[in-house]
């Protein structure tokens, strides 16, 4: 390779010489090579092709000094010392490095999949006399990776105890981990120096949780980011055992015999608690006509109990339980329905309610469609002489019937 320091040979006179000869060249040709434009920083991501462009004008009009050749290009790794390639030739021994030339001054290093120990300064160098250079460095970057084998899996503590919670990532630049809820709640960090604070996210490889509650129960997300995409993401349960919990908002319930009504009971349980209705002696209820029970979820761990009981009669006055079980125990609330006397007549609320309750009847289930209404009511209440789980209210209906009676010949005629 000649580089400039290397054809500066010979003594003295010689380089006075060499000097003179390069003013000749120059004033005779009168331009020397120049780069027209800086080599530039590339910043990649390891695997991906880079290159550099390197472009020197009056290239081909420059004859080194005491060699026949016009002046080289050479790529040269700036750290290493090591000479990349001259000319198009490659020079150095890794098969991904290439140099394409063209427009006749654009010389192109090309590194196919870069690698990690590819970064480093690069230089663009012309061998005249002193030698031209420019250089420029190459970064190779690494999107974030979590490293799964250091990272928490999901978790499981009991309500008061403590969960750390660690996310480990690589890549380069070293990633940052935040911390986030899914369901976008606060982490409830009380390791800080100023105590116990909310923050809907945390920075840093580890969350220490501790005295952790029940609300603080669910997805946990740790993000690894280092401005290379794509992030990536690692969702942690966090899952908070305790005792069921039951809450009833009205443990005395008054509803007049007829109608129906909704017994509630909230219920807070982890892991997932068996929630059951039973009357006051323990009789476990089933859903049948009589009984309708639902549970509407409101959190992970909370639950809306309901038993709707249908056309009360006296015999379904009394006490009835809400029971919620999970491995942990047991809990249950109770409620007592009794019955509260209207001061006025049947209401329109209470015929619809003992409609619906006769449907189940099997003289009703042949007279159903148009014919509902008062009309039937009247076979029922008057000629079958009522029957069944209504019986009880025959004699509030038949008045009723009566007044239906005459209001439907009213129709009728
Ligand atoms: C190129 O990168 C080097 C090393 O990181 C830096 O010192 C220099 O300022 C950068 N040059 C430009 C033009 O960005
Ligand atoms: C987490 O918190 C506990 C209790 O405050 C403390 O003993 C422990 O050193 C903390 N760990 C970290 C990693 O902050």
């Amino acid at each position: 390779m000649a580089t400039g320091a290397q054809s500066r040979g010979g003594g003295p006179l010689a380089q006075l010489l060499i000097l003179a000869v390069l003013h000749v060249n120059f004033i005779a040709l009168g331009l020397e090579p120049d780069f027209l434009y800086p080599l530039e920083n590339v910043t990649i991501a390891q695997g991906r092709d880079a290159m550099f462009t390197c472009v020197v004008n009056n290239l081909g009009g420059y004859r080194v000094s005491g060699d026949s050749a016009t002046a080289r290009v050479a790529w040269i790794k700036a750290d290493t010392k090591a000479i990349l390639a001259i000319h198009e030739h490659v020079i150095t021994n890794n098969a991904r490095l290439s140099v394409t030339h063209n427009d006749y001054n654009t010389w192109t290093l090309n590194i196919r999949g870069v690698k990690r120990e590819d970064r480093g300064q690069y230089m663009c160098q012309v061998n005249t006399d002193p030698m031209k250079m420019q250089t420029a460095f190459l970064e190779v970057v690494i999107p974030p990776d979590i490293i799964y084998e250091e990272t928490s899996g999901d978790m499981m503590v009991p309500e008061g105890g403590s969960a750390k919670l660690v996310c480990k990532a690589r890549g380069y630049p070293p990633p940052k981990i935040l911390w986030r809820r899914e369901d976008g709640g606060d982490i409830i960090s009380r390791s800080g120096p100023q105590g116990k604070t909310k923050v809907t996210s945390l920075e840093g490889e580890i969350v220490n949780l501790t005295k952790v509650t029940r609300s603080e129960m669910g997805a946990y997300l740790c993000i690894a980011a280092n401005g290379v995409p794509p992030s990536v993401s690692k969702r942690i349960m966090l899952h908070v055992h305790f005792h069921p919990l039951v809450q009833v908002p009205n443990q005395l319930v008054g509803a007049p015999t007829g109608t129906d009504v909704t017994l509630q009971c909230h219920v807070e349980a982890s892991p997932k608690a068996i929630n059951y209705w039973t009357r006051e002696n323990g009789e476990m209820i089933i859903t049948n006509d009589k009984y309708h029970m639902t549970e509407i979820t409101s959190s992970t761990y909370s639950v809306q109990m309901r038993l709707v009981i249908r056309n009360i009669q006296r015999s379904d006055l009394g006490g009835y339980k809400c029971i919620s079980k999970n491995s942990i125990g047991d809990a249950e609330g109770n409620i007592r329905l009794y019955e509260m006397e209207l001061p006025y007549r049947k209401s329109r609320t209470e015929e619809e309610s003992d409609a619906a309750s006769e449907e189940s009847n099997d003289v009703r289930s042949s007279l159903q469609g148009p014919l509902r209404e008062g009309g039937n009511r009247v076979e029922d209440a008057g000629f079958l002489g009522g029957g069944g789980p209504s019986s009880s209210d025959s004699h509030r209906i038949i008045p009723c019937g009566f007044f239906l009676i005459t209001a439907l010949v009213h129709t009728v005629c």
